[in-house]
């Protein structure tokens, strides 16, 4: 008898990353069980019925391997198991059952560009050249001595002090390379063993049962193998940027290797026996900009790579000017490439993330909130940062709470960081400490689960109402996607469209007032803007207050 049948995904399993919402959770964050301020597994544990509530359909963990924590994970001192600040490899089990059983996909974090420099690899590295493990890191000599001082290889920045990127060791009398913190060496990507290891890293997961991957840092992933000087930027202005900004970064990131070196990582995915059950991963590299043409940087990935469970995480959120125009060309552009790929090509969207201000204090609170019904009714994956769908802001840090070591060469981190907000109660619910890790934001007691489930028109069930309908329908998972009337240099509008089911949506991004006619007449079925109901009369057209966001449903034809 044939058994191959049986090895094929079920049928409700398929595809499960295409139309998804994710909930990104920062764990230090989130939820914390024992007292101690920081969140923990069984924090998270404990709240999966209110993801299950909101609908989404699966999780992203940041790290929460054990770790020096220099990089508040970042730092992975082994990729094999849980910091005890978290809890166990059998808490992170329950975890995974508790959120299978409610239908919600995990995706971890794989930090494949550096280690922690207590990891063991880097230890046995740096102890001596003849070491195992002695070419798993960038080791290299000096460029020469001035007097009995090394000087190092070359002119590269560490992206957080924004001072040299290479430290040197007496042990070996040489420089290792960091990209980023002194305390995470950069793995060699040229040494076959690296990539190996990081696979097996990968099945380790996947044997367990997780769902998926985020993977951090990519661009790193491959340097100028000569390991040339980056040029002056002419335009570095100390007043923005970083000090990092003072060099154009054309050797130290992107060489063209990333992608291949990703496409091996991709098809371990469906390697047997995990190919069973469909897995997905996501690369974290915000695409060059300056003078490139970002959709076809975006396609180096989804050529590189196997498109049908890998796709790059699609920035424009973060970093496209919230301009009708810029955004109707895009979303025209390369949705329409993307879809000459093939139906299966996933787009994961993420407006925010850890190291982002947040949507609100970016926009403010209007455009915030329209900017999700955008969100929320775009192709692809859509990925919602923790206690965004509260409308939490930045909480601006005392200097003495500053925890972040990226706040050293700029813009620290922390304030997009602060504890997730579930209610009035001390530490918001989310400690029974009042010392959290990071301090709260002032207003939580306006903000937070409790109170804004309560509240007609709050963030919150914007949110909640919002990925209901995307959830129940094909045309906003699975449908196509058309770019409306551009009569309007601020409104925006596309419809999405699957066999008969079609939606429209559209966006005032002008701070006045905006009549918008449709092309064909529909029910408003959800307003971004305050007191704005649900309309039960087919429109023809509707007038918009300034920066508010409609979804309309059209009835079937
Ligand atoms: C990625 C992460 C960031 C981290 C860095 C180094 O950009 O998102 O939080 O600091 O990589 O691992
Ligand atoms: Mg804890």
């Amino acid at each position: 008898m044939k058994r191959l049948s049986l090895r094929r995904p079920a049928k409700n399993q398929q595809k499960w990353a295409q139309g998804s919402v994710i909930y990104q959770i920062y764990p230090r964050s989130f939820q914390d069980s024992d007292g101690d301020g920081v969140g923990d597994i069984q924090g998270i544990i404990s709240r999966l019925d209110y993801l299950k509530e909101l609908k989404v359909n699966g999780v992203w963990l940041s790290p929460f391997y054990p770790s020096p924590m220099a990089d508040f994970g970042y730092d992975v001192a082994d990729y094999c198991d849980i910091d005890p600040l978290f809890g166990t490899l059998e808490d992170f089990k329950q975890l995974l059952s508790e959120a299978h059983k409610r239908d919600i996909k995990v995706i971890i974090d794989i930090v494949p560009n550096h280690t922690s420099d207590e990891h063991k690899w880097f230890k046995e590295s740096k102890r001596s050249r003849e070491s195992k493990y002695s070419d798993w890191y960038v080791w290299k000599d000096p460029k020469g001595y001035r007097g009995d001082k090394p000087i190092p290889p070359n002119n590269w920045l560490d992206l957080f002090a924004g001072q040299s990127a290479w430290e040197w060791v007496e042990e070996r009398q040489q420089y290792y390379l960091h990209s980023f913190h002194v305390r995470q060496p950069d793995l060699n990507w040229s040494n076959p063993s690296v990539r190996e290891a990081i696979k097996e890293v990968l099945r380790f997961w996947m044997r367990l049962g997780v769902d998926g991957f985020r993977v951090d840092a990519v661009i790193f992933l491959d340097k100028d193998p000569q390991f040339r000087d980056d040029p002056i930027n002419p335009h570095y202005n100390p007043k923005h940027g970083t000090t990092y900004d003072k060099l154009i970064h054309s050797n130290s990131v992107y060489w063209p290797k990333v992608y291949t070196y990703l496409n091996e990582l991709s098809a371990v995915l469906i390697e047997k026996p995990f190919n069973r059950q469909p897995k997905f991963m996501v690369t974290e590299g915000y695409v060059q900009r300056d003078n490139t043409d970002v959709i076809s940087e975006y396609l180096k990935y989804y050529h590189g790579m196997n498109s049908q469970v890998a796709a790059p995480f699609i920035f424009e959120g973060i970093e496209r000017p919230l301009s009708a125009r810029d955004w109707r060309a895009f979303l025209r552009d390369f949705h329409g490439t993307l879809s000459s790929l093939g139906p299966d090509v996933v787009s994961p969207y993420a407006f925010g993330n850890h190291d982002q201000s947040r949507i609100v204090s970016r926009y403010g609170a209007e455009r915030a909130r329209a900017l999700s019904v955008l969100m929320l009714t775009l192709p692809g994956m859509i990925f919602i940062y923790y206690g965004d769908e509260l409308g939490m802001h930045d909480v601006s840090i005392p200097k003495e709470f500053i925890k972040d070591p990226g706040a050293v060469g700029g813009k620290g981190r922390d304030p997009e960081r602060t504890p997730m907000q579930w209610s009035e109660n001390t530490a918001a619910g989310f400690s029974d400490n009042e010392n959290t890790w990071l301090p709260l934001a002032h207003d939580f007691k306006a903000h937070n689960v409790e109170v804004e489930s309560k509240q007609e028109g709050s963030f919150l069930n914007l949110y909640k109402q919002l990925i209901s309908i995307r959830q129940s329908s094909m045309a906003l998972r699975l449908g196509t996607l058309r770019v409306e009337g551009e009569t309007d240099d601020h409104i925006m509008a596309y419809s999405r469209q699957y066999n008969t089911e079609r939606y429209t949506t559209v966006l005032n991004l002008d701070d006045k007032p905006k009549v918008y006619d449709f092309t064909e007449s529909g029910k408003v079925v959800i307003s971004s803007a305050l007191g704005n109901k649900p309309t039960t009369d087919n429109l023809h057209s509707y007038r918009l207050k300034p920066y508010e966001a409609i979804l309309i449903k059209h009835p079937n034809n």
